[in-house]
């Protein structure tokens, strides 16, 4: 790609700042003022990498990503089949969806074989609406499909449910050459799937130890996914080791991006803004914000802080979209309750510009747009929403991409991954667990008649009888 640009991300704060424009953001003394929680945040995260429990980061070794393995395997199958579809939910699907939508053509589907470098077409099925599922199977032909099947567990109901489907199709369509139409992704010990994959004879890649699925983009979970569609899983890795480095050799809120960010958040979740609103103006981020709103919401949305007492602590993420929400949103965000923090994610320098035809006979209204581009369009757009939420005193900042490319992403990912790591750190929780979500997995598992979970069946059933409900009657 000529066009790289490959100097890193920048974060622009200005937004929540005081100035002559807005008096209500903060002043230096106040991020200063955290640099010591910073520190210990950074004690305690450096003690947790060395022991092997900060895997996202300490896992970025190309190697023990498996990364020649998974080229190797994409390579040997890309071009053997039409389509590749992702069965997984959460984490396991929503960062391959991301960083495939940022770095693919935007309608990669709908491209010529020849235009895809003849890869297959990518879809991810995260959810089990029974009527989606079924329309996806209509339009694959599963003797042409390679499923992967990710689950760091390897027993959650969504993607269990849905492996035994797709299984069941397979083996009816393609008889004893099913297995080689799936490939798990699973840890290397645990969970119902690995003893199915090592009987059945999948191809297997292992989700590493320690890392939760929100944190597990950057390996084989997202990675396998970007590498059989044509993504440079190199450059992605490259982008995402340096910005780890940045990150974890740097000291001073002034001089560490995570640091930085995670102290803005702080303050400004301090300061009463219980919502962080997320809002890329490049139509390949939208799915990120999907991502990062995961990874916000389940790390630090926590019951109990560190020493187990209730705190009911969290930044709701709001996911937006610029310009679109400009026509939707951005209205609550201006005049609203003043309770959110926006971060707007901005690409310098879009792959393509698309130009604005002139034409002097048209009313001089909409002449100005003549001979302008899509581009300046979108800056423009940008800028002045900045501009209307510094006058009417709302903070925001900016997280500015250089190009979209793998590298950029890369660096993109590890910068929001870290960030939330000492938010965690601040807010005195643990942000890599995810005690709620299991306590919803439990519940199904009981409902749908699973072993060992009678009494919470039970219980859940009795609850059940108590009803409030209002129908219109026929
Ligand atoms: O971030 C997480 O840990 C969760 O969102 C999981 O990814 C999600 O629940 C799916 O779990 P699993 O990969 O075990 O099937």
């Amino acid at each position: 790609m000529e066009n790289r640009v490959r100097s890193g991300i920048t974060i622009d704060y200005m937004g929540m700042m005081q100035s002559s424009q807005n008096q209500n953001g903060f002043t230096k003394e106040e991020l200063q003022n955290l640099q010591e929680a910073l520190n210990e945040a950074q004690t305690t995260l450096s003690t947790r990498w060395k022991a092997g429990e900060i895997d996202f980061s300490k896992l970025l070794d190309p190697i023990k990503t498996q990364i020649p393995e998974i080229i190797e395997y994409a390579n040997s199958v890309a071009s053997n089949f039409e389509n590749f579809v992702v069965l997984g939910i959460g984490g396991s699907a929503l960062g391959p969806l991301a960083v495939h939508q940022a770095l693919n053509h935007y309608y990669y589907n709908e491209l010529s074989p020849e235009k895809r470098g003849h890869r297959p077409r990518f879809y991810v099925m995260d959810n089990i609406d029974p009527v989606r599922f079924n329309e996806l199977l209509q339009i694959l032909d599963p003797s042409k499909t390679l499923f992967n099947v990710i689950s760091k567990s390897g027993n959650t109901s969504e993607t269990m449910a849905q492996f035994l489907i797709v299984r069941d199709t397979l083996r009816r369509v393609c008889g004893e050459n099913y297995a080689q139409h799936i490939v798990v992704t699973t840890d290397k010990e645990k969970g119902n799937l690995l003893p199915i994959a090592l009987k059945e004879g999948y191809h297997r890649f292992v989700v590493p130890t320690g890392i939760g699925g929100r944190f597990s983009e950057l390996t084989p979970v997202g990675l396998l996914a970007a590498a059989i569609c044509g993504i440079d899983v190199n450059q992605l890795m490259e982008g995402a080791l340096e910005m780890d480095q940045w990150i974890r050799k740097t000291s001073g809120v002034f001089s560490n991006p995570a640091q930085l960010r995670a102290a803005l958040a702080h303050l400004s979740w301090q300061k009463g803004k219980n919502i962080s609103v997320f809002m890329p103006y490049a139509d390949g981020l939208k799915t990120m914000a999907d991502w990062y709103a995961q990874l916000w919401a389940e790390s630090l949305g926590k019951r109990n802080d560190r020493q187990g007492k209730v705190v009911n602590i969290g930044q709701t993420p709001v996911k937006a979209l610029g310009v679109t929400d400009q026509h939707s949103q951005v209205q609550l965000f201006v005049e609203g309750p003043d309770d959110k923090v926006i971060t707007f994610v901005a690409v310098e320098k879009f792959a393509e510009t698309q130009e604005i035809p002139v034409d002097l006979e048209l009313p001089e209204d909409i002449q100005f747009l003549g001979g302008r581009t899509l581009a300046e369009l979108l800056f423009a757009e940008q800028k002045a929403t900045e501009y209307a939420l510094t006058l009417a005193g709302r903070q925001h900042q900016k997280i500015i991409l250089p190009y979209l490319d793998a590298y950029n992403v890369g660096q993109l990912l590890l910068l929001l991954e870290w960030e939330t790591a000492y938010m965690g750190e601040l807010l005195n929780i643990n942000a890599f667990d995810q005690p709620g979500v299991e306590e919803g997995k439990n519940g199904t598992y009981a409902l749908m008649g699973r072993k060992g979970y009678e009494t919470r069946r039970q219980e859940i059933e009795e609850y059940g009888k108590t009803q409030y409900s209002l129908t219109k009657e026929l």
